[in-house]
């Protein structure tokens, strides 16, 4: 039998996110060692802000480090996962639910030595003035000096390919489940317009039963 939860948004997609992450990324140190290149001219002590901290690896890596950790993210649920792990490793990292244009409503100007906004995120900002004024909110925070540091999807690479459905070829597990990822890509004639990408992730137990969670994003 197959159970279907068709969800929205990140807040719903947080309960699997795992399955949508590598190996390397679930391990907070390596997650936070890709970043060696720029963290590598920082103080030990640095004050970092990661403002889209998705499940909160980045964070407890970077607090391993002995950086002051804060991580937003405008997902409650996300955030919510963020202070779990953080205090399942004991990693002392302050949270905050915050979407990217609220962030000077929570910091002071000048803040932070760095600023992460990585993976797959930045695209999720309205058009391009939202994207602006994203960007605009992260580098008010950042001290004279500061980096931030901004990863993201290759959509050049991604839009080529059109719009298709890409069938993950093995089997994702996580928590002692398996699971079969799914993207649906609706890709839009024009780099301007709204991109969608429907993510399914389906679990599967041992007795045959398939739980497919089903969430739709908008870039
Ligand atoms: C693909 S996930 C990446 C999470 C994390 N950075 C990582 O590398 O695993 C994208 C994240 O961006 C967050 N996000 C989306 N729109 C946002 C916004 N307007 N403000 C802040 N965060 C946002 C989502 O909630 C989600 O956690």
């Amino acid at each position: 039998m197959t159970e279907v939860v068709v969800v929205g948004g990140y807040d719903a997609l947080a309960e699997a996110y795992e399955w949508l992450i590598s190996d390397a990324k679930l391990a907070p140190v390596e997650f936070a060692s890709s970043f060696d290149d720029v963290l590598g001219v920082l103080p030990s002590n640095a004050h970092v802000l990661n403002c889209s901290c998705g499940t909160g690896q980045l964070a407890v890596g970077l607090a391993g480090r002995g950086m002051r950790v804060v991580e937003t993210d405008a997902s409650e649920a996300m955030v919510r996962r963020t202070a779990e792990l953080s205090e399942k490793c004991r990693a002392s990292v302050r949270t905050v639910r915050a979407n990217w244009h609220e962030l000077p409503d929570h910091f002071d100007d000048d803040t932070f030595d760095m600023v992460f906004c990585v993976d797959n995120s930045l695209h999720h900002a309205e058009g391009a003035r939202g994207r602006v004024a994203a960007l605009e909110a992260m580098s008010r925070l950042l001290r004279r000096g500061g980096r931030l540091v901004l990863t993201s999807r290759t959509w050049e690479l991604v839009r080529p390919r059109g719009t298709r459905l890409d069938i993950g070829d093995r089997l994702v597990r996580r928590n002692g489940r398996n699971a079969v990822v799914v993207y649906r890509w609706d890709i839009a004639p024009n780099w301007a317009d709204e991109h969608r990408t429907e993510i399914v992730i389906a679990q599967l137990d041992a007795a045959g039963s398939v739980l497919a969670r089903s969430e739709l994003l908008s870039s």
